[in-house]
């Protein structure tokens, strides 16, 4: 099911740790899905088999990695991914029995990895080409369900509200899903 979830904290209070290279899902992990599981689940290859499209990030973030989607942030082994890639007997089993090559243990282990690190797909840094339109300062933001995080505004886009978490990760979520107080907030700084 797509579920939509509020951005994670997880994300939001992993700072990079200093000396070890983070994982980059880019560079290190979409080559591997690339190899073996892009004949059913690819943007550029035109296929989404269960809808999922694991080169397309946008999608990814929003339907895919989240508390409770297939891919938890920080929690590899609450993951149903690796369950999928992991396990051979079980139903789910991913790529499908005979459906094509499984994951080696040293990429069922970089899959899990890049899970523990928080699962970012595209953090998008502020830099000189957002300067000036991303407002300075934090704010709190609740969600409809009372969660609250501490973001700086990006923009309004339709009925999107961009916010950009302290790690530069940035996320698009939707107007209606901000409490009352938050709704007027985003509407209040994009008319600044
Ligand atoms: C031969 C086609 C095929 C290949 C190759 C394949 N998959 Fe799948 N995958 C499917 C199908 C079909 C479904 C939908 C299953 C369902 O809905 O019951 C699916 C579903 C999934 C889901 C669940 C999506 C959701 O809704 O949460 C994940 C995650 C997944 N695949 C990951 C992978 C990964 C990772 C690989 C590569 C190791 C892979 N798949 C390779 C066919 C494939």
């Amino acid at each position: 099911m797509r579920t939509l979830r509020f951005l994670p904290l997880v994300l939001w209070a992993l700072g990079s740790v200093p000396g070890a290279r983070a994982l980059d899902y880019v560079t290190d992990i979409l080559p591997i899905f690339d190899a073996k599981c892009f004949d059913c689940h690819s943007k550029r290859e035109g296929v989404s088999k269960g809808s999922l499209q694991l080169d397309n990030l946008a999608d990814m973030e929003e339907f895919y990695i989240g508390p409770y989607a297939s891919m938890k942030p920080g929690k590899p082994g609450e993951s149903d991914l690796v369950r999928y890639i992991s396990d051979p007997a079980d139903p789910d089993t991913m790529p499908p029995k005979g459906k094509g090559e499984r994951l080696t243990a040293a990429e069922i282990n970089l899959v899990k990895s890049w899970l523990a690190e928080g699962a970012k797909v595209h953090p998008e840094k502020p830099g000189p080409a957002v300067a000036g339109t991303v407002s300075p300062d934090f704010h709190s933001w609740r969600n409809a369900d009372g969660r609250e995080i501490k973001a700086r505004f990006a923009g309004l886009s339709g009925q999107k509200v961009d916010l950009l978490l302290a790690n530069g990760v940035k996320y698009s979520y939707p107007l209606e899903k901000l409490d009352p107080a938050s709704q007027a907030l985003a509407r209040e700084l994009a008319a600044r």
